[in-house]
């Protein structure tokens, strides 16, 4: 598999549709396949891994490193990096599913991984699934033996009890008095932390000069809160027929779209990707046109409402 250069005459939407045609035949690889033994665990990994998502993540990052001026052999190291970043993601979804979290039914326009498979293979997949994420980026030989442990320390610290799994803790945990920064705090972990190591990756990965990786952290916090708030405001307003997934999960929670009128919680929103865009063209990178027409992409919803 081959990465094509970064070319600036190609139509941006192409780039992406390419890209992501990349990541998904990765994403295929990294997981054995469903006639493997224990046949039940690998089908439940590849119907959470691979099912139709947005695959933001490994877009984000593969894009990120490209525009960082990545040399063209580690580009394909960049992709397979997000990947595993994908992989988390998954993880994190088969658990959010839960009847013991969410309690949703339906991801991405199928039932979710609990439902389709039981919970306790749903459990192993998740963690079969997280586990194998730290083998993908330390396994990666493109990259120099620092920089994977690196990756793999930083990634760590985005899952754990300081990332992610604290977000998903405080979010579960919420009674409905939160404050609007307590709430932020909540979006920066359980979604953002996976973003922060999109963009510090990509940094990571391409010898970033300091000035560069820290527009890239505010670029990432930014865009995650958007990307939560989108979440928040699809989850009110998008039946399921829509969005693919159970809706209404975020009911008798405080979230900022429960706090605010719509319109506010739009501005909100906008504040977010104008920060983020600034926070981009701080970043000094190569080209930002690819990375903008992905954002784009993914808050269209906000031209509608
Ligand atoms: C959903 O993430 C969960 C959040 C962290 C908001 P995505 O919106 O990226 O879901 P998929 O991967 O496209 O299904
Ligand atoms: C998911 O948040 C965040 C994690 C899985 C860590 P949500 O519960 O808001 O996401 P959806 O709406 O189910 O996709
Ligand atoms: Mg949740
Ligand atoms: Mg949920």
């Amino acid at each position: 598999m081959t990465v094509t250069a970064f070319d600036l005459n190609e139509d941006t939407h192409a780039q992406i549709d390419a890209m992501r045609g990349r990541i998904d035949a990765c994403l295929a690889a990294l997981v054995p396949t469903a006639d493997t033994w224990p046949r039940q665990l690998h089908a439940a990994q590849r119907h959470a891994l691979l099912s139709p998502g947005k695959r933001f993540r490994p877009l984000l990052t593969a894009f990120l490193a490209q525009a960082c001026g990545i040399d063209e052999a580690r580009q394909e190291a960049a992709m397979e990096v997000g990947c595993a970043i994908e992989m988390v993601h998954a993880a994190s979804l088969i658990l959010d599913d839960l009847p013991c979290m969410d309690d949703a039914n339906l991801r991405r326009n199928q039932p979710t991984t609990h439902v389709a498979f039981g919970e306790s293979t749903a459990i192993l997949s998740a963690t079969a699934l997280l586990n194998r994420s730290f083998g993908v980026v330390a396994r990666n030989g493109a990259l120099d033996a620092e920089q994977r442990a690196e990756l793999c320390d930083l990634l760590s610290y985005a899952v754990g009890t300081s990332g992610l799994i604290a977000g998903q803790m405080a979010d579960l945990d919420n009674t409905g008095s939160a404050s609007v920064s307590e709430i932020e705090r909540v979006n920066r972990l359980k979604t953002g932390a996976l973003f922060d190591f999109s963009a510090d990756a990509a940094a990571i990965m391409s010898n970033s000069p300091a000035a560069q990786r820290a527009a890239l952290k505010d670029f990432s916090r930014q865009i995650g809160l958007a990307f939560q708030l989108l979440d928040d405001i699809k989850d009110v307003l998008q039946p399921p027929e829509i969005s693919g997934k159970t809706s209404g999960r975020d009911t008798g929670k405080t979230t900022l779209v429960a706090k605010h009128s719509m319109s506010e919680t739009k501005a909100m929103l906008e504040t977010y990707l104008a920060n983020a865009k600034t926070a981009l063209s701080r970043a000094n990178l190569l080209t930002t046109k690819t990375l903008s027409a992905l954002i784009d992409r993914q808050f269209s919803f906000l031209r509608d409402l």
